[in-house]
């Protein structure tokens, strides 16, 4: 910066040393008649209209001063231009410094908003699913198998992420069902069941009022229609096919592998075998069979993807217990 200052000083002042060397000028000899004729041709060769003309040295020295006073002013401006210039330039370097910041504080805000918005929905699914004692990571391998499948469906990172933690808010109108009828062993009773089948509509009502937004509006629409079954079956619209929403295929059969793999108070888990042989019988019934034949293709994959989350995975042995009844994968 001294350098670049100390530099911006010496070029200011050639100009007016400039300006000085030329005020300063001697003046030119002068005779009487002036300078001796300019020849521009040998004498004597041809006819030359200015071999005969004398220059006046005083309008030569007057021209040259005034040459040399033009000079030292486009020097000079030259010079103030760019010293406008690099303050200009400074300017500009600062703000774009500052733009910079914010720009690295916004993104960090964002990711922070993002990461908390992740554990409001989790969190608040897994406080919800706690009321009918599902297995603690419940929600969050349901959430981590919709976002595979909506990732391997062809869906960008960005909205896979978002399907998946909407998935997590599935359940979110259970907290309508009173304990009782959520945690009864055993088979429900018609009248229990209308009761536990609300909650899809009351999840609806709930996360609807939220005040929209992407990850409400899909939140909203899979805990309305994530018991909706292929063949129109499902409740509570009875919607088949592609009237219901792709999302909500997919946590249909991430929340039914998961409540067969995972234990239950109705019911012990299921060997593996078993649940792939469910969910094969439930191709074009229940599921979407291209999302049965995706879900079985990437098996593995979906295996590992529960292990990440580990209570209640998936047990290879294990053995039967009370008859699973799949409505109860509410
Ligand atoms: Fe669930
Ligand atoms: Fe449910």
């Amino acid at each position: 910066m001294i350098a670049e200052s100390e530099k911006s000083l010496h070029t200011s002042l050639l100009p007016a040393l400039l300006v000085a060397f030329v005020l300063l000028l001697p003046p030119l000899p002068a005779s009487a008649g002036g300078l001796a004729p300019l020849r521009l041709l040998p004498e004597g060769k041809g006819e030359n209209p200015f071999a005969q003309e004398s220059i006046d040295g005083k309008k030569l020295e007057r021209g040259l001063k005034v040459i040399g006073i033009g000079v030292a002013g486009g020097l000079f401006w030259i010079v103030s231009l760019r010293r406008r210039v690099a303050v200009r330039t400074r300017q500009l370097r600062s703000q774009l410094e500052r733009v910079r910041q914010a720009e690295g504080e916004i993104a960090r805000l964002h990711a922070e908003l993002v990461r908390t918005r992740s554990e409001i929905a989790f969190t608040l699914g897994e406080v919800i699913e706690s009321r009918s004692h599902e297995t603690a990571h419940h929600v969050r391998r349901v959430a981590a198998m919709t976002e595979f499948l909506a990732l391997e469906e062809g869906c960008s990172a960005e909205k896979a992420g978002l399907v998946g933690l909407a998935s997590a808010l599935h359940d979110v109108g259970k907290i309508a069902v009173p304990d009782a009828i959520l945690n009864k062993p055993g088979r429900l009773t018609a009248e229990e069941f209308d009761v536990v089948r609300t909650h899809t509509t009351m999840g609806h009502r709930i996360l609807s009022a939220c005040g929209g937004g992407s990850l409400f509006d899909l939140a909203a629409s899979i805990a309305l229609e994530h018991h909706e079954k292929w063949d129109g079956s499902g409740y509570p619209q009875g919607l088949a096919g592609e009237a219901i929403s792709p999302e909500a295929r997919l946590v249909a059969i991430a929340d039914v592998f998961d409540a067969l793999a995972g234990r239950r108070v109705y019911k012990a888990p299921w060997p593996l075998d078993r649940i792939v042989h469910e969910l094969i019988a439930e191709r074009g019934r229940h599921f979407e069979p291209a999302v049965v034949d995706l879900f079985l293709q990437n098996l593995e994959k979906i295996l590992s993807i529960c292990r990440a989350f580990p209570d209640g995975s998936v047990k290879d042995t294990g053995e039967e217990h009370l008859s699973p009844s799949e409505e109860r994968t509410a």
